[in-house]
């Protein structure tokens, strides 16, 4: 297994080998879950810590689930940044977790590297569960491997990433690897959630929504992210649906298999129409989640092969 580091900070800097012994992995473990069987011995007498700094559903339980499934002690940590600075709690956070001798950490902050400077001051491998509109690298494994479930492959594959880009670490970790796996990447949204250093992540711009959408293979769809928004970007969430919202009409421009992908959480009517994400053939929305699960147990099992025998 070729996996370069003791922590999994942001898929830049992976290259394709990295990537697709993930996937590999993560497919293994998806089938063993479809089992019902488990592996509860791979992570015994390992402790993950769970540590949130924002609000997650999917993301949280499911490192929790794949930790549990692995046999790990899991312990999740919530915690309110409102009125501390952030740099120093970090610090003392890192102390904390020292202290109670984490193997694992997971952590997931408002602050843009907040994981990699947590990563140089504990002694566990540490995994970004998205950091600010920085990077969301598990995210995009699963996506990858949802992909690559329903097309067969990555490469040569247009994948539609629409709406929110800018405020948007989905997006971010989303086209670092499949820029990487040879996929052709476009971003779709209107100017103003479109970032400005977009020319240089090797994609291409549309902010006409069937311009970009034309012959896709797959059409992933982001929540704007209004807590992160500085001023108004989008006029009205009315308006927004208008023209970037995904409706039966305009996916119909998109390849007639193309699948449609959200991260979630999603906002039915705003960026997406129910109809669409609940489509029986077309949404892959729920197998996703399940994908999740999967790659997350690939991501923790890579990284316990590196951790010292005995703390
Ligand atoms: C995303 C996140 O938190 O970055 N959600 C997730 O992890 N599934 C996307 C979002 O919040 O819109």
């Amino acid at each position: 297994m070729s996996y370069p580091s003791k922590h999994l900070l942001a898929i830049e800097g992976l290259e394709p080998p990295h990537i697709a012994d993930l996937l590999d992995l993560a497919e293994s473990y998806a089938l063993l879950n479809r089992s019902g069987k488990t592996q509860r011995d791979l992570l015994k007498g390992r402790t993950l810590i769970n540590l949130f700094f924002e609000d997650s559903t999917r993301t949280r339980t499911s490192f929790e689930l794949a930790g549990k499934r692995l046999g790990a002690d899991v312990i999740n940590m919530s915690v309110s940044t409102s009125s501390v600075n952030k740099g120093e709690t970090l610090l003392d956070t890192a102390s904390t977790l020292n202290a109670m001798q984490c193997d694992l950490l997971v952590i997931r902050h408002a602050q843009s590297g907040a994981p990699a400077l947590l990563s140089q001051k504990v002694d566990a491998a540490v995994i970004n569960a998205g950091d600010g509109t920085h990077e969301h690298p598990t995210q995009a494994l699963l996506d990858a491997l949802t992909i690559r479930r329903h097309k067969g492959r990555l490469e040569g594959l247009v994948v539609a990433i629409c709406g929110d880009i800018t405020h948007s670490r989905v997006a971010r970790s989303n086209i670092h690897l499949l820029t990487t796996m040879g996929s052709r990447v476009r971003i779709v949204g209107p100017p103003t959630l479109i970032p400005a250093d977009a020319a240089r992540l090797g994609v291409e711009v549309f902010t006409d929504m069937k311009a970009g959408l034309a012959g896709a293979d797959v059409v992933m769809m982001l929540r704007l992210q209004r807590e992160r928004m500085v001023g108004g970007l989008v006029p009205s969430a009315r308006e927004f649906f208008r023209f970037y919202g995904l409706d039966a009409d305009k996916l119909a421009v998109a390849k007639p298999d193309s699948i449609v992908m959200h991260p979630g959480p999603m906002n039915r009517g705003v960026e997406i129409d129910s109809a669409i994400a609940d489509h029986p053939t077309r949404s892959v929305i729920g197998e996703q989640v399940e994908m999740g699960v999967a790659c997350r147990m690939a991501v923790l099992d890579i990284l316990a092969r590196r951790l010292p025998r005995n703390r």
